[in-house]
């Protein structure tokens, strides 16, 4: 393994070299050198099956329809920089969620602001008239930020917009009659997330306002009237509420039907920053009211959050996709605005998490989401698929086969059967002793990612301070984890996630070794499967 990686490394160092060369003559060093770290940095840290884009740095998924075989992603993009800038629409599009095309930039900032997050619809009954002779318009909802009226002092520098595109999201025309909602006197007042509401016969806008959520209703997309608010004192109130997605959804196994409201919040996370609540109830003229199973139950410390790790933020839900009405297909930044713009990447920075199948379940007189990788992953599986176990293990063990599969773009699951009385942890190693650890705690039933020691980290005070915690839902005796480790990020599906964690990491080399130890009762594990995602 390390013999694999110093001859990787002396490659892409030579790369970086020929990079530098200019039509044979050479470079000054300091410009070799920083192409040099850019290539290291493009081997060491590009992810291998997650979206980052070419360069500049990215935020929020965006404006996220499924139309002709293609699943279309916008993002918050700042093309010219890799900090946090004036904010454009970065596009890709892609048939499976894992190979993505980057496409021309979609929304440009002018003279009515930056273009800060939304959603899209397919239009396909032209309810705002902009499809000529039957095509069918893809209508963006997006908010206008205002950096001069800001320096003004003004409150009303955030409203709502929209454009509209005739050929399935390439190029985009902004409505002449923009704003569509004008700001009420609320300095944070955005990112607009519109649905189609059956019995109201309307579309719905969800705007995030302060701490709380607005929702409009129009029945042409384009004008829009103020119908209710959510949110005074329910969930977290620890910082400001952003990007609302508020969406009809049935029980999973059942016919009854919930809207579920998920609302980001900034700072406030479960581990502190960034972080994303859910809420479930229903849509009553135009109104979210929260499930009488749920009152009382969701405070400022609650536990019903999309993911409990620090990187998984201001994730929404695609629109017109087909997954049926009891699934919907969910994408977030992974990344946590305490320290998004220090990371250590320089060409880029920051990548979405894996696209995620979300349901609603009721059990145990309770609503609780559930995520799982989407399908798609399936298919990246390559042909090496490890089967191991069933295995008892107590002391530090380490997980060793004559042809390792490498840790970076991978697919580990396994089952412990013994979660009440057995403790779990699972750790992966580079040679330099950089380890990036996570597990299970039986005492208190918890979860945990310990990114402490796994690599860089000293770049902001936040990242590692101490091991992210998340409670754990389920009361079952055996214990089902999923863990998608792509070289700079950890996704992992605790109880066929129903508690989910996603952080991120940055190791000076890749991660080699992998390494289960137990506490308590001897741990059983089954079912233990590593496989390579290898599709990309
Ligand atoms: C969330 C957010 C949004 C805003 C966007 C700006 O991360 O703050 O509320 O629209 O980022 O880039």
């Amino acid at each position: 393994m390390k013999k694999t990686y110093i001859v990787s490394l002396l490659f892409v160092i030579l790369l970086g070299i020929h990079a530098c060369k200019d039509k044979g003559k050479d470079v000054p060093v300091d410009d070799a050198e920083q192409a040099t770290a850019l290539v290291i940095e493009e081997e060491l840290y590009r992810p291998n099956f997650h979206f980052t884009p070419m360069k500049g740095w990215m935020n929020d998924p965006n404006g996220m329809f499924y139309l002709d075989g293609y699943y279309h992603l916008y993002f918050q993009h700042y093309p010219n920089g890799n900090k946090w800038g004036p904010m454009h629409w970065g596009h890709a599009k892609s048939k499976d969620l894992i190979h993505w095309e980057e496409m021309p930039i979609a929304l440009f900032p002018d003279d009515m602001g930056y273009i800060f997050s939304g959603s899209a619809i397919v239009d396909h009954e032209n309810r705002s008239g902009f499809g000529a002779e039957g095509q069918v318009p893809i209508i963006a909802f997006f908010t206008y930020h205002n950096t001069d009226m800001q320096k003004e002092g003004k409150v009303d520098f955030q409203s709502q917009a929209i454009a509209y595109s005739l050929d399935e999201g390439s190029t985009w025309t902004k409505y002449e009659g923009n704003p569509v909602v004008k700001n009420p006197g609320i300095p944070d007042f955005r990112d607009p997330k519109v649905v189609w509401d059956k019995e109201g016969e309307q579309y719905i806008m969800s705007l995030a306002a302060g701490q709380k959520i607005r929702f409009y209703g129009s029945k042409n997309l384009k004008d829009w009237e103020f119908l209710s608010e959510f949110g005074e004192g329910i969930g977290n109130h620890d910082g400001v509420w952003e990007c609302p997605d508020l969406f009809p959804i049935k029980v999973h196994g059942l016919d009854d039907e919930k809207y579920v409201l998920l609302v980001s919040i900034n700072p406030g996370g479960y581990n502190g920053g960034s972080g994303t609540q859910y809420f479930v109830g229903d849509l009553k003229d135009g109104k979210f009211v929260l499930d009488p199973l749920l009152q009382g139950k969701i405070g400022n410390h609650h536990d019903y959050w999309v993911d409990f790790g620090k990187d998984n933020y201001a994730g929404v839900t695609w629109s017109n996709t087909e997954t049926g009405d009891s699934e919907k297909l969910f994408i977030g930044w992974m990344s946590n605005w305490q320290y998004a713009n220090e990371v250590p990447t320089e060409k880029w920075r920051s990548a979405m998490t894996v696209s995620r199948e979300l349901k609603l379940i009721s059990k145990n007189s309770d609503y609780r989401l559930s995520f799982a990788p989407t399908k798609a992953l399936e298919g990246a599986k390559s042909k090496k698929i490890k089967k191991y176990g069933p295995m008892s293990i107590s002391g530090p063990m380490e997980l060793m086969d004559s042809e390792p599969i490498p840790l970076s773009s991978t697919s580990l699951s396994f089952t412990l059967m013994n979660a009440k009385s057995s403790s779990v942890s699972i750790k992966l190693k580079n040679e330099m002793d950089e380890a990036l650890e996570f597990g299970f705690d039986h005492g208190d039933q918890t979860f945990y990612i310990d990114r402490t020691h796994s690599g860089k980290t000293n770049f902001s005070k936040d990242f590692a301070t101490e091991p992210s915690i998340a409670p754990r839902i389920s009361q079952l005796e055996s214990l089902e984890v999923t863990a998608l480790l792509d070289k700079t990020s950890i996704e992992l599906f605790f109880d066929n996630g129903t508690t989910v964690m996603t952080e991120i990491f940055f190791p000076e080399q890749p991660y080699t070794e992998l390494w289960f130890t137990s506490s308590g009762e001897k741990a059983q594990l089954y079912n233990i499967e590593l496989s390579e995602l290898k599709n990309y």
